[in-house]
């Protein structure tokens, strides 16, 4: 990679005579926004996860960090993914000492519980990413002869694991289902999410449609809104109450007779639309197979103990997510995340034998290959880390409702114009964000947060103190 590293020109920024604006953040980074360049500034976090392997603190390693996601971006997940639907990071660096103004600047809007974690600094510099800023529309798709300017509403959608590979269906539930009641146990949530990621990326509306309305009834951190880039629902701030005003203006008839039941309907329909249209047109990146791999993946033990998920099993009603679905339209965004995550398709347990023998490696190594040109993985545990990149990123649809018609609108690409069910027209675009590598060794955490997950299944379903309908 350090050869690689010379390709990324990092410019100074400085946002002393920027208009910003703090969007949200993660876990691991800090996002604000520069409305004027219609860009997002994504800084990293300290004391996270992420840098438990880089204590040093010399600039190298600093840009190493910035330049290493760059490149991954550019390199691996624009060609898995698709042009249109991410445009690689620029690299720049900030002065120390405005960084230290922006914290200040910064303490009032951020959440309490996340305060904790400041920007991570090297002495005198801090190295950002500079992103489009999918919550608005691009410049190309924002017309300035638009004849009435409505807000821009863009959905973001975490939409986590949509598929589970045969070899780890041990329980009736996928993943996500599961770790509700890890979530649960924990208090961070009150109940279990109706929300399926397996519905969403079955190919099957009806699914999606009951997947998407579960998103809006019960957020988390799955879903958030934004008009003109400003949070206006989810990440706490949500209620019907809130939604509806949210939905009336975004999809909402003029004289503003739709019913909520209606908005719902009609929002899920167009995100649906959106989610299955196919904007990229380059040919899908084909994995090829594990060709003599399989011999030394021989599950060699225990990864989760036995006896944990035979417990689990007895008390989990039998009711099960729905593992069937139907291929999801060529190159649309559903398609081309469900594409990347697909490519483990040998289980959690082989991985992560096949890990704990060649553990000596260093926890970015595997980007090497990939970087290098074998964007889909060779080995199983390369292709676990992509997938798990996959299984993580934040799709982002935004919307701007076109009142007058298009005739006027010069050079308005079709495939960016939907209508509703109401035939009000939008124009819209997608971006996918929060596209990181993961360290190898996140095969160590999931199997950590697996017998997490399991302990927790057990301690709520045997005591049935939580008063939840499973
Ligand atoms: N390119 C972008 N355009 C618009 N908004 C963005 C962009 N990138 C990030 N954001 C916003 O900032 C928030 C936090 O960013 P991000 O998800 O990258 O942080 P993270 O720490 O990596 O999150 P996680 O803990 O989920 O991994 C996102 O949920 C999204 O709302
Ligand atoms: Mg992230």
């Amino acid at each position: 990679m350090k050869k690689q590293l010379t390709d990324i020109n990092e410019k100074v920024l400085t946002l002393r005579d920027t208009e910003w604006q703090y969007r949200g953040e993660g876990n691991a980074n800090l996002v604000l926004s520069l409305p004027q360049q219609r860009c997002v500034l994504r800084l990293r976090k300290h004391d996270s996860d992420h840098y438990v392997n880089h204590t040093d603190s010399t600039t190298d390693v600093h840009i190493d960090i910035a330049s290493r996601e760059a490149l991954f971006c550019r390199m691996v997940m624009v060609p898995l993914l698709g042009e249109a639907y991410i445009q690689p990071p620029a690299v720049v660096v900030l002065d120390q000492r405005e960084v230290e103004q922006l914290e200040g600047a910064l303490h009032s809007h951020r959440p309490s519980h996340r305060n904790h974690k400041g920007i991570y600094s090297h002495p005198c510099l801090t190295y950002g990413m500079l992103f489009p800023d999918y919550a608005l529309l691009p410049p190309t798709l924002s017309p300035v002869s638009m004849p009435h300017c409505t807000p821009t509403f863009c959905l973001e959608v975490k939409p986590k694991q949509g598929w589970v590979p045969e070899a780890d269906r041990h329980l009736p539930r996928c993943t996500f289902c599961l770790n509700q009641f890890l979530k649960l146990r924990k208090g961070a949530i009150q109940k279990l999410s109706h929300y399926c990621p397996l519905d969403l990326f079955s190919g099957d509306a009806g699914r999606a449609h009951h997947a998407l309305e579960s998103l809006l009834a019960s957020p988390q951190n799955n879903l958030k809104i934004f008009r003109d880039g400003v949070l206006v629902y989810g990440d706490g701030d949500e209620g019907t109450d809130r939604l509806e005003l949210v939905l009336r203006e975004w999809v909402g008839d003029r004289d503003g007779k739709n019913s909520v039941k209606w908005l719902v309907k009609k929002m899920c329909a167009l995100v649906w639309d959106v989610l299955t249209c196919s904007l990229e047109v380059s040919k899908r990146p084909m994995a090829n197979p594990l060709l003599g791999e399989l011999e030394p993946l021989q599950n060699k033990g225990e990864r989760v103990p036995s006896a944990l998920m035979a417990a689990v099993t007895s008390l989990l009603p039998p009711k099960s997510c729905d593992w069937s679905a139907v291929p999801l339209p060529e190159n649309s965004i559903l398609a081309r995340v469900l594409n990347v995550q697909q490519l483990e398709q040998i289980g959690a347990d082989c991985v992560y034998w096949d890990y704990i023998t060649n553990k000596h490696h260093g926890e970015y190594d595997y980007l090497q290959e990939l970087v290098g040109g074998n964007i889909c993985g060779r080995t199983p545990l390369q292709r676990y880390l992509l997938a798990t990149t996959a299984k993580d990123c934040s799709i982002m649809l935004a919307f701007q409702r076109f009142e007058g018609n298009l005739n006027g609108v010069p050079l308005l690409p079709t495939k960016h114009v939907i209508s509703d069910l109401d035939l009000q027209k939008y124009i819209f675009n997608v971006g996918v964000s929060d596209l990181d590598p993961k360290p190898a060794s996140c095969v160590e955490k999931h199997r950590k947060r697996d017998c997490e997950v399991l302990t927790a299944c057990l301690e709520i379903l045997q005591c049935g103190s939580f008063g939840v309908s499973v």
